[in-house]
């Protein structure tokens, strides 16, 4: 019965009911603080935040707009610390006409002033700040040595096989080896030797101008390219490189991963080509038993594949300096799921397989900078908009979310892409499903460097009293308990798995965060532990060593209007002005952390 399933998961807490409104929702006996809000101050001198006056200079000094990856990591580096730590985190993007009063969503390109243009300049990218606990209360310590702001402006590296390619080259960079900026930072992961990577996912839509004066037509069609949705920052009015007949290059040059030192305040971040370019949603890292640093990643669009790379020395851990450059050198390859229960990694090395000179892969530069097409030809598995991939600690297995694909076609109804296949099981898709990966030697010596993983279905999303939902969930779940739209995971130090949301969601529900076990009777028995305010997405949870906490991103509370659901078009009709409520000010996109009152291990 659901009692005794209920009974029967390790996670104790008293579960939420459902609710959608203007505030942020968490259980009893726990507590929740808001540690940064878009603005506010990472360094002595940062001004105070006011929409009124923000400018780049102002912007770039403080916590940017919809934080996306998030990750704590303990200080000292390398210590178990649950009371002092950096944070990383990424801001993915930014809604100008919901951010400054006075734009609508139809005409804030023309009106957005060149100062508020360079302060959403200021306010993507990447944010790195420490934090200290005293007592329950988290605080950023401003005058820490590891502060920094990484922003669309900040000089960046580009190595491994596309770096000095003729196609990466622009008037500014006539050597296709330095860029300025990083853009759409989506989730990432952290190495072994504790840096950051950080997915670009979608630059495209920053660029102004007409795609179809740029040179790589067939690229661009595969890249994914919509006309209406482009200059969606008015940048090009300041900074002409992101107008596509100005400089027909630039846009190569984002859709990669960065990796960004959050221990070394100088060292020059660097975009990572090995890896591939394509709508980067994460990069999620492990280790494989002979210690070659294994990636998992998805390309978040429909229809789009599971990446992997597996560097071809191993890390080592006794000298920190020797990993600098480990992941320009390794294997980029693409998933194919099979009917036995069995899935391979396909490598997408140029000279091997389809991936011929004749084919266009003449050489590894052309199969990074063409991915998609790379993979196409080895015939990798069409997904449902793959974004999050979490390995679990303690079983090796791992997880990957397909958020929805509501243009995945039934059996027989089109042609095989787009078709319902093995790893997709519903044509629509509209609400997701999470698949287990079963790497071999897994739980004791798990190889995520393998070419052949086991796999199954863990969960398909919905809601489970809608036969036609068909989803899949232990029975125990509770009408609050189901989901939809997973995006990013995480795995507590305890060994359950955590579930973030990005809707949009069914009518009456609020992205949210779930928790579940994975083994035993409470597996896939997911309680509904957060609920954001009306049109937030949740993102990446993540947790101190000693499981005591539970970080969280709220990406764009007020997206959406609590009338209708729909998209809001002006600050005065967002849904919502969390988490301040003051007069004349936005909603403000957070990073929240949520502790229990006895200082216990969270979902106990
Ligand atoms: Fe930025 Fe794939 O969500
Ligand atoms: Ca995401
Ligand atoms: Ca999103
Ligand atoms: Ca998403």
């Amino acid at each position: 019965s659901p009692a005794q399933a209920a009974a029967a998961s390790s996670l104790t807490f008293k579960e939420l009911q459902r609710v959608r409104d203007t505030a942020d929702h968490w259980p009893q006996g726990y507590g929740r603080q808001i540690l940064a809000r878009w603005g506010d101050a990472l360094f002595p001198d940062s001004p105070a935040f006011d929409i009124a006056s923000l400018d780049g200079k102002a912007a770039e000094r403080q916590f940017g707009y919809n934080n996306d990856f998030t990750q704590f990591l303990p200080l000292p580096q390398g210590s178990t610390a649950s009371d002092r730590g950096l944070m990383v985190v990424s801001h993915e993007y930014a809604t100008p006409f919901l951010m400054f009063p006075g734009l609508t969503d139809e005409d804030y390109r023309e009106k957005l002033t060149d100062n508020q243009i360079r302060a959403l300049m200021g306010c993507l990218g990447v944010s790195i700040f420490e934090v200290a606990k005293t007592g329950r209360d988290w605080k950023i310590v401003l005058d820490s040595r590891y502060n920094r702001r990484i922003h669309m402006g900040t000089q960046m590296d580009i190595s491994g096989p596309a770096a000095g390619d003729d196609r990466l080259k622009t008037k500014a960079d006539p050597t296709g080896r330095t860029v300025f900026g990083t853009i759409s930072n989506c989730n990432g992961g952290i190495t072994p030797w504790g840096t950051m990577l950080s997915g670009e996912e979608g630059a495209m839509d920053v660029f102004a101008g007409d795609y179809k004066t740029l040179p790589n037509q067939e690229l661009v069609e595969r890249q994914g390219w919509d006309e209406d949705e482009n200059d969606i920052y008015s940048v090009s009015r300041v900074d002409p490189r992101f107008k596509f007949e100005e400089e027909p290059n630039e846009w190569m040059r984002f859709d990669w991963v960065v990796e960004i030192d959050p221990f070394d305040p100088q060292a020059m971040p660097v975009k990572r080509t090995s890896l591939g370019r394509m709508t980067h949603e994460g990069a999620q890292v492990t280790v494989a038993p002979d210690g070659r640093v294994v990636v998992f990643m998805g390309d978040d669009d429909d229809f789009e594949y599971l990446y992997r790379f597996v560097t071809r020395d191993p890390w080592n851990p006794a000298d920190r300096a020797a990993n600098k450059d480990l992941l320009d050198n390794g294997t980029l390859s693409v998933a194919k799921f099979s009917s036995d229960g069995t899935m391979t990694w396909l490598p997408l090395v140029a000279g091997q397989g389809q991936l011929t000179a004749e084919a266009g892969f003449a050489t590894q530069a052309d199969v990074v900078l063409n991915t998609r097409a790379a993979a196409d030809l080895v015939g990798a598995t069409p997904m449902d908009a793959p974004e999050g991939f979490v390995p679990h600690h303690g079983t090796g297995k791992l997880y990957v979310a397909m958020t929805e694909n509501e243009d995945r076609l039934a059996a027989g109804k089109g042609d095989e892409r787009e078709t319902v296949n093995i790893a997709n099981p519903r044509g629509p898709n509209p609400h997701g499903h999470l698949l287990e990966l079963v790497p071999p030697g897994a739980p004791d010596k798990p190889d995520h460097a393998a070419d052949t993983f086991k796999w199954d279905v863990f969960v398909l999303c919905g809601d489970p009293a809608k036969p036609e939902d068909e989803a899949m969930f232990n029975p125990g779940t509770t009408a609050s308990g189901w989901f939809t739209d997973p995006d990013n995971l995480g795995v507590d130090p305890a060994g359950r798995l955590w579930v973030t949301t990005d809707g949009p969601p069914p009518e009456g529900i609020a992205d949210s965060m779930y928790v579940m076990d994975t083994e035993g009777p409470g597996r896939a028995l997911p309680k509904l532990f957060y609920i954001a305010p009306v049109g937030s997405e949740c993102c990446s949870p993540t947790f101190t060593p000693d499981g005591t906490g539970v970080f969280v991103s709220v990406q764009h509370p007020g997206e959406l209007r609590m009338s209708d659901n729909e998209d809001a078009t002006t600050m005065a009709d967002a849904g919502t002005a969390w988490p301040d409520f003051a007069d004349g000010m936005p909603a403000r996109p957070s990073l929240v952390v949520i502790t229990r009152d006895d200082n216990g291990v969270v979902g106990n």
